[in-house]
């Protein structure tokens, strides 16, 4: 690995006989060796390359020898590359090279041993060597720790995940199976009790009236099992990539008058009441089944969490977006409780009155952004709420 190093030698001497001599003496195949015959032209040489080696005459014309190397030890790129002067033996001396003490430092004095000069060299050449080697080393640790770092994150946050999935799961199952229980409970119910006046031969409990009663009673129940578990299904779709749209030409004005018309009802039975106002054509590219579903969440929330005041729906085109806004004065949902409503699970504490699942606003965004839509909301606590869906103009 050291002999693959590049090696580069640079030698500096204002008399072209001299160039030559040492070059001949140091050229070898594992190095390569660079002149400048003035210091001005080493500088360029030396901010262009990285040398393993500096030889630089001390008496020159101009700049001479120290001067250069005071030069390159206050250099940065340069500063830490070692240096072998070249000076006639007791002449020279009397200069002082001041930058010494930050990096090697030698001599080598005329006329030149060849023996000295090349085995000099080829102590610094292998010093270089081996000082890139382990700085080389050093990186690929560094880069192996980082790496290494790298996939702990990962793996920290995979486990993050797992855990939350883990709790999304649990939290998931009590609630679920908390929420099939209700309407299962009251169905488990009545069915027992009519066995029971069956049994004591009790035939007034089934006169049509209370019969009709009973099928109403069901149903609802049914229903109410029914949407759970379709939520739930929707859940997992949505989870699994699953929840497919199937978009086509609609009116999100005339779609929120249906869904109206079949929640009025429910509405009036809790004393409540709900307004439609369509300002002209809605156009828009939709699946009717998934935005009624969306809008029948709305106003099922605007009514239970609306506290009996009236609800209104606006349907318009704003710019170009149609917009259907489902507007109560009840409750209110705090800001920091803003953006927490459209997660799975989340309900308001506080909310007192018969909640769902907690799945109502995650499924409907979900649905309205397969739209290429939005859900807004706008809400202050005890001022009401408005949740408006906004769905792209068709043009
Ligand atoms: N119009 C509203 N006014 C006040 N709070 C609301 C309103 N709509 C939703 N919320 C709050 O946001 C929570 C989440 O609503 P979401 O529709 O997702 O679930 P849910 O109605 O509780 O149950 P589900 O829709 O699954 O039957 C509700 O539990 C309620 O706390
Ligand atoms: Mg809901």
């Amino acid at each position: 690995m050291l002999r693959k190093i590049e090696a580069k030698v640079l030698i500096v001497d204002d008399l072209p006989e001299n160039l030559l001599a040492l070059r001949s003496l140091i050229q070898s195949e594992d190095r390569t060796v660079f002149q400048a015959s003035s210091a001005d032209e080493a500088l360029s040489l030396l901010l262009e390359h990285e040398f393993a080696l500096a030889i630089l005459d001390v008496k020159m014309p101009g700049m001479n020898g120290f001067e250069l190397a005071e030069l390159m030890r206050g250099t940065e790129k340069t500063k830490h590359i070692p240096i072998i002067f070249v000076s006639a033996v007791g002449r020279d001396m009397d200069y002082a090279f001041r930058g010494y003490e930050s990096g090697a430092v030698d001599f080598l004095h005329k006329p030149l041993s060849p023996f000295e000069v090349r085995s000099k060299v080829a102590m610094f050449v292998e010093l270089y060597r081996h000082r890139k080697a382990l700085s080389m080393q050093l990186e690929m640790v560094e880069a192996a720790r980082r790496e290494q770092e790298a996939l702990l994150g990962e793996l920290r946050e995979t486990q993050g995940e797992l855990q939350k999935a883990v709790q999304m799961r649990d939290v998931f199952m009590s609630i679920a199976s908390h929420e099939l229980r209700t309407p299962l409970n009251g169905l488990i119910l009545d069915v027992q009790l009519r066995r029971l006046r069956l049994e004591q031969g009790r035939m007034d409990a089934f006169t049509p009236d209370k019969l009709q009663e009973m099928v109403a009673r069901d149903e609802r129940q049914i229903r109410s099992l029914s949407r759970l578990i379709d939520d739930m299904l929707d859940v997992s779709r949505i989870r699994t990539g699953k929840l497919s749209v199937r978009p086509e030409p609609g009116d999100l004005g005339v779609l929120a008058g249906s869904v109206v018309e079949s929640l009025a009802a429910q509405f009036t039975n809790a004393g409540s009441h709900v307004e439609l106002y369509v300002d002209g054509p809605a156009p828009v590219m939709m699946d009717e089944f998934r935005i009624e579903q969306v809008l029948a969440n709305l106003l099922t929330n605007a009514l239970r969490y609306g506290g009996g005041k009236p609800v209104s729906v606006r349907v318009r085109v704003v710019d170009d977006m149609v917009r259907a806004e489902v507007r109560d004065q009840g409750l209110g949902i705090s800001e920091a409780d803003q953006r927490r409503v459209f997660e799975q699970f989340e309900r308001v504490c506080g909310t007192s009155v018969a909640q769902g699942l907690g799945l109502g606003l995650f499924i409907s965004e979900q649905i309205v952004e397969a739209h290429d839509g939005r859900i807004e909301l706008s809400s202050r606590l005890g001022e009401g709420s408005c949740f408006s869906i906004l769905l792209p103009l068709r043009s």
